[in-house]
């Protein structure tokens, strides 16, 4: 039986005093954070004493499908550098500063093309679900066997948008340095290889028992649109655009037989430190008093994630035998910025690593690696790695946050026990 689904860190080894997560959450989050057998036994039981009826069938069942050897046969990735395990750095762009140290310093000890200091919350799910991490498909295209990508593949590229360059062009983005692929570019990869593999018959069983990750899709769209943009609440005439796409994409999916897809909002974009700094305002009321994010840009992703989710819904109601999760990783980074010092983080909207001089530590022309950057010493007390992406540290609770099943709309779990592999 498969039990640390995740590598115990300091925060979730004690057990009881440590839930990464609101008091009010905090008991059944216990059961989650102990290690071994019989202390999971001894929570499941103090819980059972507490909160019979709430937590009953859910959490002391223990989550039976994730603890299997796997409840899919593989997990295929979509997306941009938030779920990019190495394609941007190794097949497109070598030079890029994320192919260097301190890049991947954490966990993995060298870069790997992921931008973080560790892993993703692609990689936490992988390892949830008791599947490799994910193989960047550009990247290991000619190296890897067949049977390394009957597992799973990652198709996300750093700088992906969900719609395509030309459409960025008509608009008047003329000089755009386009290095992604949309999101229908990434899927055409992916039904290249899948043909390549497996032929029908066969073919619509491998969808149906894998797992897809669609997203997240939308930061680098609306990055785009705010270079666009005159008045910046114009990038959210961008939504639809962008909500719409997405949704073709998960069609195509289902029409090709997947039946479990997880898909991602975005992140509060207004509590990215290169947001922070590119879009500094002198006046106060721009920013959430709480966090000190940006307003408009929160009001982004809300907007963006809402609509998101209207799709998802309509998706659902046209195919209610396929489980599509809404992965709300917004909601689960909120609960960091709005809690840093429960979850140990000391300044939430500073990167670790960087070149800036102000309070987020992000310039544009100091790139995290680059000569005159810094790096500081415990990466796990930073939300942000390089002003851009997460640190490992905060990645593992928006995973948490979506695998444990409070920020994922159906449960992870619940999908994974309808699998009897
Ligand atoms: C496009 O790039 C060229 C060369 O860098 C520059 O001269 C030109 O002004 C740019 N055009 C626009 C519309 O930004
Ligand atoms: C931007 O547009 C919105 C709505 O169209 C308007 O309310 C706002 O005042 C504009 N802001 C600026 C700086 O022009
Ligand atoms: C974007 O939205 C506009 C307005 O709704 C629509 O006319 C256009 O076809 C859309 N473009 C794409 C590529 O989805």
């Amino acid at each position: 039986m498969r039990t640390a689904t995740y590598v115990p860190n300091k925060r979730n080894v004690q057990g009881t005093t440590t839930s990464i997560f609101q008091p009010d959450l905090l008991i059944p989050m216990t059961i989650f954070s102990a290690v071994g057998g019989s202390r999971r036994r001894l929570d499941c039981r103090l819980v059972f004493a507490i909160v019979i009826a709430i937590l009953l069938p859910c959490y002391c069942t223990g989550y039976p499908s994730l603890q299997r050897d796997s409840c899919f046969a593989a997990l295929y990735a979509f997306g941009d550098s938030y779920t990019d395990t190495g394609n941007f750095v190794r097949a497109i762009y070598p030079s890029s500063p994320i192919g260097r140290p301190p890049y991947g310093e954490t966990f993995f000890r060298r870069p790997t093309g992921r931008a973080s200091d560790g892993r993703l919350v692609v990689d936490f799910l992988a390892e949830a679900v008791g599947l490799p991490l994910l193989p960047p498909y550009l990247a290991e295209l000619s190296t890897a066997a067949a049977e390394v990508w009957r597992r799973g593949a990652c198709f996300a590229v750093g700088w992906s948008a969900a719609m395509d360059a030309a459409f960025f062009r008509e608009l008047g983005l003329k000089n755009l340095s386009w290095t992604g692929l949309s999101l229908a570019a990434q899927l055409q990869l992916f039904q290249d290889l899948q043909h390549s593999l497996t032929p029908e018959p066969g073919y619509r069983d491998m969808m149906s028992n894998s797992l897809f990750l669609v997203g997240e899709f939308g930061v680098n769209d609306y990055q785009y649109f705010l270079f666009l943009a005159k008045n910046v609440t114009d990038v959210y005439s961008a939504i639809p655009n962008v909500t719409s796409t997405i949704s073709m994409g998960i069609k195509d999916l289902i029409r090709l037989g997947a039946r479990t897809l997880i898909v991602p909002g975005v992140f509060p974009l207004g509590c990215l430190p290169n947001l922070l700094t590119l879009f500094k305002s002198e006046r106060n009321e721009d920013y959430e008093p709480r966090t000190g994010c940006l307003k408009f840009l929160n009001e982004l992703s809300t907007r963006h994630n809402l609509r998101l989710q209207e799709e998802l819904d309509r998706l659902r109601e046209l195919h209610p035998e396929v489980a599509i999760i809404y992965a709300d990783y917004y909601g689960a980074a909120t609960e960091i910025f709005n809690f840093p010092k429960k979850f140990g983080f000391k300044t939430p909207l500073t990167a670790c690593c960087g070149g800036g001089k102000g309070p987020y530590n992000y310039s544009p022309l100091v790139n995290c690696g680059d000569k005159g950057s810094k790096v500081c010493d415990d990466p796990s007390q930073y939300v942000s790695w390089d002003g851009i992406h997460l640190t490992e540290a905060a990645s593992e609770i928006v995973a948490r946050g979506v695998l444990e099943g409070l920020y994922a709309v159906p449960s992870v779990a619940e999908t994974c026990s309808s699998f009897s592999m």
